[in-house]
């Protein structure tokens, strides 16, 4: 039964890349992140540390964050992967198109895709972002702790029937998000995680990913 209930939630959680403008009550964004507190983390150490935005707050981040990713330069403070290669290049080619496919971009209409992107920083519409950062000190393993959270964020929303994104993207501009956050230089600003009512009938929300089998990624020993 557990079980069940688990593996629903997690065929139910998808990245959700259009949402409702209906705000999600308070005391719904604090269960959530009082579930997602749950996860373990080295030394109990429970790294994360989350800005909310709601309401105003949330528009006029979203125009700033909008102008900086215009203007500014990419600098996220946990450095982006140096290149995706064989199987990773693949999935990461196949999510891509099957979103283009959903939104109906043809292959190789950049001037569409660039647009698609630039959706990131509109936060796809939701009315709630959480920023995620973990501090310096605890380097990878601190960013590994807060992956957990963003996990279990993810679900535990989904069980209220909110969606989620995380998002790097908005992370990538590092700086700013300090600046304007007013989050000390003493943590990684991680990723965001734009969140709300799914807008069901969007075609962005249309498609689901793969995933590899069981097979794929197991080296069974005895
Ligand atoms: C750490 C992290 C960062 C992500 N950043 C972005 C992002 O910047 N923009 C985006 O559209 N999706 C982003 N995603 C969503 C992934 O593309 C998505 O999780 C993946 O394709 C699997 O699809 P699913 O979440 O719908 O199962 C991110 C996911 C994670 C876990």
């Amino acid at each position: 039964m557990t079980f069940a209930a688990l593996n629903l939630l997690l065929d139910q959680r998808h990245s959700c890349r259009a949402f409702q403008r209906d705000p999600v009550p308070k005391a719904q964004i604090e269960q959530i992140l009082s579930s997602a507190m749950r996860v373990p983390s080295w030394c109990n150490a429970q790294p994360w540390k989350v800005v909310v935005t709601s309401g105003d707050d949330t528009d006029t981040f979203r125009e700033a964050l909008q102008i900086e990713a215009a203007t500014g330069t990419p600098a996220p403070d946990l450095p982006f992967p140096s290149s995706y290669s064989g199987v990773y290049q693949d999935r990461r080619r196949a999510c891509g198109w099957a979103l283009y496919e959903a939104v109906g971009i043809e292959k190789g209409d950049r001037a569409a895709s660039a647009r698609q992107m630039m959706e990131n920083f509109s936060l796809f519409g939701a009315p709630h972002c959480a920023i995620i950062s973990s501090p310096t000190e605890l380097g990878a393993y601190g960013a590994m702790d807060c992956g957990g959270f963003v996990t279990a964020f993810s679900l535990a929303a989904q069980a209220l029937g909110i969606a989620t994104i995380p998002q790097a993207a908005v992370a990538a501009y590092g700086p700013f998000l300090h600046r304007y956050f007013k989050i000390p230089d003493d943590r990684l600003i991680l990723c965001a995680i734009s969140f709300g009512y799914p807008d069901a009938e969007h075609p962005a929300n249309a498609f689901r990913t793969e995933r590899a089998s069981v097979e794929e990624i197991v080296d069974w020993r005895g």
